[in-house]
């Protein structure tokens, strides 16, 4: 394996360590490696009949030159890059950010940083909305907005793009508006897809066949990365590199296999809480994007076969050491329905040294000459230690360090292993049709037309439901 491979350590989910009752035994790993293989089989066969997407992404070498294209557009000329965009459409260019990029990017001075700040809206929350705007003022005119909807249709990112699609107008003209907008939409249809054609936006593909949640490795998540200096071509070679691995059906050889198993041996077993703790500040969004995936494309009511299902595990994020100050209670002593992932790195890009300095209290000296990086790590273990010592499952994703070739594996990883969990689910990892009801109350309260319906659905089941306010 390649010095810069990503490796799981399951060692500490192992009956072994954790006992019978809460852990898995080999004997039990190998009888379910059949049905895990089964799915890779499954899964490679309906490849072949174009689906799971996602999995071509590091090779669309067309695509990543449409990215630099556009990107060379924008080189030296904008200041500021806001990204307008929800869920799938935004939490990847978060989390490739912050791996990437130095904390506080957006502080930096523009002679020190590699690209404009970036500011990803993924709310519509007005205080939030509108101090942007403010912050921005007269940086306007050195901004572009890249506006990423693939279906075109979300409410809120309609929202934030009519609202600053208006700004743009009164302070620069109808004519400014496509020097400032970047949409990033289906190239087929749809209503951004209308508006680029009408106003002459410039914009990039959402490739069909994948969706938001796995569309990180397309041009919605490599645009703002390559804007803000992040090496695409690197972190599709890692993307690539996980991908050759997952075609393994030697599971133990596979990772997104081996996950995929151990993580539904626990699920079958009642572990359905799935805790993932990076110790880096630098992984800490990537959790958060693991936790859309995991639960939107697994949380299903209705299985493949049309039958009622009601499964999906519960996707947890927790920072390490941050979270140690305010979970670890809760993970040790609490109901062992979880499993622990840990995110741990085994080179740091920077170390700081916490001084020899005369005066040091003596319950503290411990501390000196030694770095923060070896606090955290120390950290890391004594924490999964201590949960091991309370019976409960851990494992670690180890990266070597932190770069562009081991996000893009992180990326495949987690994206292969979810189609794998699905299959082994019995569900469609790749829609998600219990979130459409709530966009359509959403849109009957906001008086659209077409659903009038839903609007007196809502009188009604706010009727029996009851005035119980306190
Ligand atoms: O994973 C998904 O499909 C969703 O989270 C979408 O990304 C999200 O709802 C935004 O959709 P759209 O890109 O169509 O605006």
């Amino acid at each position: 394996m390649p010095e810069t491979a990503l490796q799981v350590d399951y060692g500490s989910v192992l009956d072994s360590a954790v006992g019978a009752a809460h852990g898995l035994g080999r004997a039990e790993i190998k009888r379910s490696e059949a049905r895990v293989k089964e799915a890779i089989a499954r899964i490679e066969r309906e490849r072949k009949a174009g689906q799971h997407r996602y999995r071509d992404l590091p090779y669309d070498t067309a695509m990543v030159r449409h990215v630099r294209a556009i990107r060379r557009q924008y080189v030296g000329k904008i200041d500021n890059l806001v990204v307008l965009g929800i869920g799938g459409s935004a939490l990847g260019n978060i989390a490739l950010q912050t791996a990437l990029n130095p904390a506080y990017h957006n502080l930096m001075p523009n002679s020190m940083r590699w690209g404009p700040r970036l500011f990803v809206m993924d709310n519509v929350d007005p205080v939030q909305f509108a101090n942007l705007l403010s912050i921005l003022g007269t940086g306007l005119r050195k901004t572009l907005f890249n506006v990423i909807s693939k279906s075109g249709e979300t409410a809120e990112t309609a929202a934030q793009f009519l609202i600053v699609r208006d700004l743009l107008m009164r302070r620069f003209g109808r004519k400014a508006l496509a020097k400032h907008l970047l949409v990033t939409t289906d190239p087929e249809g749809g209503t951004m897809r209308d508006l680029v054609e009408a106003e002459g936006f410039a914009s990039l593909p959402v490739p069909s066949g994948v969706g938001g949640r796995f569309s990180v490795l397309s041009a919605v998540g490599l645009f703002s990365a390559a804007m803000c200096g992040i090496n695409i071509g690197k972190l599709l070679a890692g993307a690539a590199a996980m991908e050759e691995r997952i075609h393994s059906r030697v599971v133990r050889k596979n990772p997104a296999a081996m996950l995929a198993l151990l993580l539904h041996a626990f699920y079958v077993r009642g572990k359905r809480s799935h805790v993932m703790m990076p110790y880096s500040y630098q992984l800490k969004d990537l959790a958060d994007w693991y936790r859309q995936l995991w639960a939107e494309s697994l949380g299903k009511g209705v299985d493949l076969d049309g039958q009622p299902a009601m499964v999906g595990p519960t996707p947890i994020k927790a920072l390490g050491v941050t979270d140690q100050h305010s979970q670890v209670q809760l993970y040790r002593e609490g109901p062992n329905d979880k499993v622990f992932m840990f995110l741990e790195v085994e080179k740091h890009a920077k170390d700081v040294r916490i001084p020899r300095v005369a005066g040091t209290p003596e319950a503290l000296r411990y501390l000196q000459g030694k770095s923060m990086g070896t606090l955290l790590t120390a950290e890391k273990h004594a924490t999964e230690r201590a949960l091991v010592a309370s019976q409960r499952p851990c494992l670690t994703i180890r990266f070597p360090s932190v770069r562009e070739e081991t996000v893009g594996q992180f990326i495949m990883l987690w994206e292969a292993t979810t189609s794998i969990m699905g299959c082994l689910l019995n569900v469609n990892a790749y829609d998600q049709p219990a979130v459409q009801l709530g966009k359509e109350f959403t849109f009957a309260l906001m008086g659209r037309e077409g659903y009038e319906e839903r609007a007196k659905e809502l009188q009604r089941r706010g009727r029996s439901a009851g005035n119980c306010t306190v």
